[in-house]
């Protein structure tokens, strides 16, 4: 007979062999991990059937859901074909087909895939090949790059350069190149009166000061689309990316669009630099590309680019990899995520459901404790006034007694959820969280 599995059982060989991410273990000691057997649609179970709803679509990935028919059914064919081989010197059907359907999908002119693993191998990957480019052209001192304030971009040596969060810097900062931050668009430090166009505009000219002064050695500009999303769900105005663009352009500077956690229709179209009709140089995919099933990263950009390192020497090429560079297996969780979005027109749907989530979240916007109520697409924030400095921790703890799964940041309240998540759930959601901002303000 194999061994049973409890909650209490696996959580104490957790704490003893897993080093569990972006956690201070020691905080375990009174803060219990979440032990889960299972996953089905946008809720997660534990051993005793105790089960939660996912919020926060697992950081982010997941779209339709835990253990999707359709996703599985791909990965179980995909099995019995080609589990994974090297894309270096060879290729397959999976990565083919998915970087001919991700071409007509991008914003125009990012005809060429380069694959990563995890969102900060896509950052490292744009940061290496823009300045690459750069020397390639005949420009080696292009070396610099530029990011917004609270930025975040991944946990990586590169990556952390263009990430503007103390917290996960400070400790490597002697291991970390130094770049400048420009201004946050974020709409909630515009000015008393001031609209939101208006403050991203002004933002831009802050933008354009930077790059008047320094263009000659910068390389690029790394912009996370309409959401700053680690910021605590900063949200700002379409027109900040216009004219980045145009900004970029103007001064010789690549613009790079981290659509980490926005794209895959999480903005309200597939990506968010469809709002501000741009193309950036290079745009960033990851988390919900597989449906939330594999690591898989995306880098798209331009032929001028890819131009750049065609050449008879070796050593102007892009010399970067990863051992699962390409992996079938998540390529073909890839397609299947997109044929999803195809076939259930999920776009459309998403619309009507973030319009449903809008009416019923009206007393939770009216709240009396909660304070810039903001949404984008399928992504809900607002921040709570609450007296206790360890909200976030309460509020999650709390969250798993009503059944949610959330993950606040500070006291910023977000919700992401899985896209297959059904109109009661969202009414259970609102009611829910209203209980726990009431016990907790
Ligand atoms: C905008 C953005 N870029 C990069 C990353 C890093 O992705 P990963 O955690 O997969 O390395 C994240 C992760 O949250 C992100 O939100």
């Amino acid at each position: 007979m194999p061994r049973m599995t409890s909650n209490r059982d696996l959580l104490a060989r957790s704490l003893s062999a897993v080093w569990h991410p972006c956690t201070q273990m020691k905080r375990h000691e009174t803060l219990p991990l979440v032990p889960i057997a299972r996953g089905e649609g946008a809720w997660l179970v534990d051993f005793d059937g105790k089960r939660y709803l996912d919020t926060v679509s697992s950081w982010w990935v997941n779209l339709f859901g835990h253990c999707n028919p359709r996703i599985n059914a791909a990965l179980v064919d995909q099995l019995g074909k080609l589990e994974h081989v090297m894309l270096a010197g060879f290729t397959h059907e999976p990565v083919v087909q998915l970087s001919e359907k991700l071409r007509a999908l991008a914003p125009a002119g990012l005809g060429h895939c380069f694959y990563g693993s995890d969102g900060a191998s896509a950052t490292e990957i744009a940061l290496k090949m823009s300045a690459h480019y750069w020397r390639n052209r005949g420009q080696p001192e292009k070396t610099q790059f530029i990011s917004l304030q609270n930025s975040y971009h991944g946990e990586t040596l590169g990556a952390l350069s263009v990430t503007d969060v103390a917290l996960f810097r400070d400790a490597y900062g002697a291991l970390i190149k130094q770049n400048a931050t420009v201004p946050s668009p974020d709409w909630r430090k515009a000015e008393a009166g001031e609209s939101a166009k208006a403050f991203a505009l002004r933002c831009a000219d802050a933008l354009e000061a930077h790059l008047q002064q320094h263009h000659t050695r910068l390389a690029a500009f790394i912009v996370e689309p309409l959401i700053q999303g680690a910021a605590g769900m900063a949200m700002y105005h379409p027109v900040y990316l216009s004219r980045a663009r145009e900004l970029c352009s103007k001064y010789g500077v690549h613009l790079i669009a981290d659509e980490i956690a926005v794209g895959m229709g999480r903005s309200g179209t597939m990506f968010a630099c469809e709002q501000a009709g741009i193309s950036p140089d290079f745009l960033l995919i990851s988390k919900g590309i597989t449906g939330g099933y594999l690591p898989l990263s995306i880098v798209m950009t331009t032929a001028d680019i890819y131009q750049a390192f065609y050449a008879d020497e070796t050593a102007r090429g892009f010399l970067h990899s990863h051992s699962y560079t390409g992996n079938p297996l998540a390529c073909r969780a890839a397609l299947a995520t997109l044929e999803i979005f195809e076939q259930d027109d999920v776009l459309t749907a998403n619309r009507s459901k973030a319009a449903f989530f809008n009416r019923i979240a009206q007393p939770l916007r009216e709240h009396t404790k909660v304070r810039n109520f903001r949404h984008t697409g399928m992504v809900w924030a607002f921040e709570v006034d609450t007296p206790h400095a360890d909200f976030a921790q309460r509020c999650f703890s709390l969250g798993l007694r009503h059944e949610l799964l959330l993950r606040p940041m500070g006291n910023t309240v977000y919700f992401m959820p899985p896209y297959i998540i059904s109109e009661d759930e969202m009414q259970m959601l609102v009611a829910h969280t209203i209980a726990i901002i009431d016990d907790l303000s």
